[in-house]
């Protein structure tokens, strides 16, 4: 038999109300009696009369804190422990014995439970082990949300993002990583290709071999030929000595092509061999050594057109597209600039041990407004110097390097129309819509940036009847 749990108690100020205690006995009596004391406390508490029906109540109810008699008629105290368990793995259990053994208290605490009492109890104990139990469980729930938000800002392994394009680039990462698939990483100069290849790396089981990066860019067709597959001594003038090349030096590892659309043709050949036969060539050799690579390719050329042109080879795109991900430029993603600020601000501040604090809203909304052609890259490099130049603990626009500043005002689409002779109020409007605009009607983020509550600016957005900005519908 299970009772409703008694309300909340009104004099309680312990913080109690919010932990739900299920008290199990097969002698009902006692185990009311036990409930009505934590009650007292403050404490939601469940009555189970019996095993069975507590494990009924653990089906269908929220239960923080089990507290049950071990030796039961029906089902007995170890059963429910891993009932509890299984069903809620970060629940509490204390269990209650008459039989205080020191086996059966050594057996239900390497099964779980987190502490044992002695019956008859002493009410005093059984408040102070609850309060402790329940006080163990916050930590370890808290501990968790802040694992839980450090993984949605640092997306995947160090990549920090949370827009859209980048969950979705987070959820191919977890998808792919722990294959040996070839993997494709496209985008602008700066977007993080390169980051991205390191994380899948150490996200595979490839991860404690070597990671070889090498850039296919202005090299020429004799040096990369070498430098991918070593060649033997003597094998062109120059050779002295034979070397193992980087597919050798990648063997169970992963190997990065950077810049592959400036592989010359009859290289690109020799590399779809190496992949359809899984060895190498070394130059001047016919020797067939076995390699077992993991292949990223990663290019800002578009791949598809140079195919198009004959530039590139068909077979080798289609073997190299296998997973393609496209990181979009930083521009597309305004929530990521902002993420990326407040990372670089600290990153930087720690490293030159600066005492920055943050930045002023101003300055942030003009960083969000600029077309960042170099991407995270430049973005990094520009909060970086200005953690290293700043004078005072927090960043305004003075801090905000020229070029940047100018450029702002010529190349941002989303920068706010705001003059010298319009009235305070329309500036404000104007302001709080092109912020919109920017967030793309993200309320929250939008109040951020603009330094106010999101209360204040509901009451605004009412005001000036800017409820659809940025959500794609009508504005004022
Ligand atoms: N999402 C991100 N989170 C944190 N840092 C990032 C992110 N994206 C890029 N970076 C940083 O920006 C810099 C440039 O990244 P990376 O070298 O990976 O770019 P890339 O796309 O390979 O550029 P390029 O085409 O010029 O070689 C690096 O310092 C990298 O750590
Ligand atoms: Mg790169």
């Amino acid at each position: 038999m299970t009772s409703a749990p008694a309300p909340a108690s009104r004099r309680d100020d312990s913080g109690h109300a919010d932990v739900c205690v299920l008290v199990v006995d097969d002698d009902s009596e006692h185990a009311e009696t036990i409930a009505e004391s934590l009650r007292r406390t403050g404490y939601r508490t469940l009555v189970a009369g019996g095993g069975k029906s507590a494990l009924e109540t653990l089906e269908s109810e929220h239960v923080d804190v089990v507290l049950t008699d071990l030796v039961m008629r029906d089902v007995d105290g170890m059963e429910i422990l891993s009932t509890a368990r299984r069903l809620h793995p970060d629940i509490e259990v204390v269990v209650m014995t008459g039989y205080a053994s020191v086996e059966s208290a050594v057996e239900v605490m390497k099964k779980g439970a987190s502490t044992y009492l002695k019956k008859p109890l002493n009410i005093a104990e059984l408040r102070t082990v609850i309060e402790k139990v329940v006080e163990k469980q916050n930590l370890s729930r808290s501990n968790l949300f802040l694992h839980q938000e450090l993984d949605r800002k640092f997306g995947f392994s160090g990549i920090i993002g949370d827009s859209e394009a980048m969950q979705k680039v987070f959820s191919t990462l977890q998808a792919v990583a722990p294959t040996s698939a070839t993997v494709l990483i496209t985008g602008e100069s700066g977007t993080g290709k390169e980051l991205v290849a390191k994380a899948i790396h150490r996200n595979s089981p490839r991860r404690n071999y070597h990671f070889i990066p090498i850039n296919c860019t202005a090299m020429p067709e004799g040096l990369i030929e070498s430098e991918l597959f070593g060649h033997e001594k003597g094998s062109f003038t120059g050779a002295i000595g034979a070397r193992k090349g980087r597919f050798e030096f990648a063997n169970h590892g992963t190997l990065l092509l950077d810049e592959i659309g400036d592989m010359p043709l009859s290289t690109q050949a020799k590399l779809l061999r190496v992949l359809e036969e899984r060895c190498v060539y070394r130059v001047g050799s016919n020797v067939p050594i076995p390699v077992d690579v993991r292949l990223i390719a990663s290019t800002n050329r578009h791949l598809e057109e140079m195919v198009r042109e004959g530039k590139f080879r068909e077979d080798l795109y289609y073997r190299l597209r296998v997973v393609t991900i496209n990181l979009p430029p930083l521009r597309a993603r305004q929530s990521d600039i902002a993420l990326l600020i407040d990372h670089f601000i600290r990153d930087f501040a720690q490293q030159h041990g600066r005492r920055i604090e943050g930045i002023t809203p101003a300055a942030r909304t003009s960083l969000l407004a600029y077309r960042w052609p170099g991407n995270v890259r430049e973005l990094r490099n520009t909060i970086e110097a200005m953690v290293v130049l700043a004078r005072d603990p927090v960043l305004d626009l003075k801090d905000i390097p020229e070029e940047i500043a100018e450029r702002r005002e010529a190349a941002a689409p989303g920068a706010a129309p705001v003059f010298a002779g319009m009235t305070l109020e329309r500036a404000e409007m104007e302001l709080i819509r092109s912020t919109l605009e920017m967030t793309r009607g993200n309320r929250e983020e939008a109040a951020r940036i603009l330094g106010i509550g999101e209360r204040t600016l509901y009451r605004k957005l009412k005001e000036y009847k800017l409820g659809d900005v940025g959500k794609g519908g009508g504005e004022a």
